[in-house]
């Protein structure tokens, strides 16, 4: 077991996923912030889709003027989001593919295959003192080419480890480990994440070399059942209570 410190980024998106699907006001990310944060989270993580299907422009500069730890501002590497993220000026900006299609973000940032665009993407945020993270599969050539572009950060797309079991995992795991040391002999710092969960978090939380993993989705979807018993509990109190009874 490693004693160096692990740190958690929270990625809180499927609140506002939650909201959209309705289109209310409420719930609204920027009221998970500080429970988020109060409650251990090291970091906080949005992404802007290029769809807007869930995180909207707005939130950001709520978020960003209640939180006290960092802002991860996850984006595609288009002018319009390169743009956004100037201006929003999060600590963190991390490059991700976008496929409109998809469910979620499927794959890893191919930095080797558009060295000059990532690179000129890097070099726009950095100049506007953002540190850029590169979401990227847990590869050599693209660690080396994360360093070719001018990157200090990148996040390992855990997904394939996520989805897999048995030996296809364990393969999974095996490549992770070793992107990170790769990555940590170059330089990088190394985050990871990505269809982390409650049963598969402990192997990859062991790495290490591992900064900071970025996690969502299960955490959302646990605190949904952690909370209904309270939830219920209050509405039928207020019903109750309506009824003078
Ligand atoms: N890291 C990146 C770069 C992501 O795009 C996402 C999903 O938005 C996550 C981490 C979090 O993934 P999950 O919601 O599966 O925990």
């Amino acid at each position: 077991m490693s004693s160096k410190p692990i740190f958690l980024g929270i990625n809180i998106d499927h609140v506002a996923t939650l909201r959209q699907a309705r289109g209310t006001s409420y719930p609204r990310p920027v009221d998970a912030v500080t429970m988020v944060e109060q409650a251990g989270a090291d970091s906080i993580t949005v992404h802007l889709r290029e769809d807007r299907r869930h995180i909207q422009d707005f939130d950001l500069a709520e978020i960003k003027a209640v939180m006290r730890t960092h802002m991860n501002l996850e984006c595609a590497v288009t002018d319009e989001m390169l743009a956004i993220a100037v201006s929003t000026a999060p600590s963190d900006c991390c490059l991700v593919p976008e496929n409109r299609e998809e469910l979620t973000t499927e794959g890893g940032l191919d930095v080797a295959g558009q060295i000059d665009r990532v690179r000129d993407a890097v070099q726009h945020l950095s100049a506007s003192g953002i540190r850029v993270s590169l979401f990227i599969d847990p590869d050599p050539a693209q660690l080396d080419a994360a360093v070719a572009v001018g990157a200090s950060v990148v996040e390992l797309h855990t997904g394939r480890y996520a989805d897999t079991s048995g030996d296809e995992q364990a393969g999974e795991l095996r490549r992770v480990v070793k992107a990170a040391q790769y990555g940590d002999d170059l330089g990088l710092v190394i985050n990871a994440g990505h269809g982390l969960n409650y049963n598969n978090v402990a192997e990859i939380a062991a790495i290490a070399r591992i900064v900071e993993l970025n996690i969502g989705h299960s955490i959302i979807s646990r605190a949904l059942f952690d909370g209904l018993p309270a939830a219920v509990g209050e509405m039928k109190r207020l019903m109750t209570q309506a009824r003078g009874e």
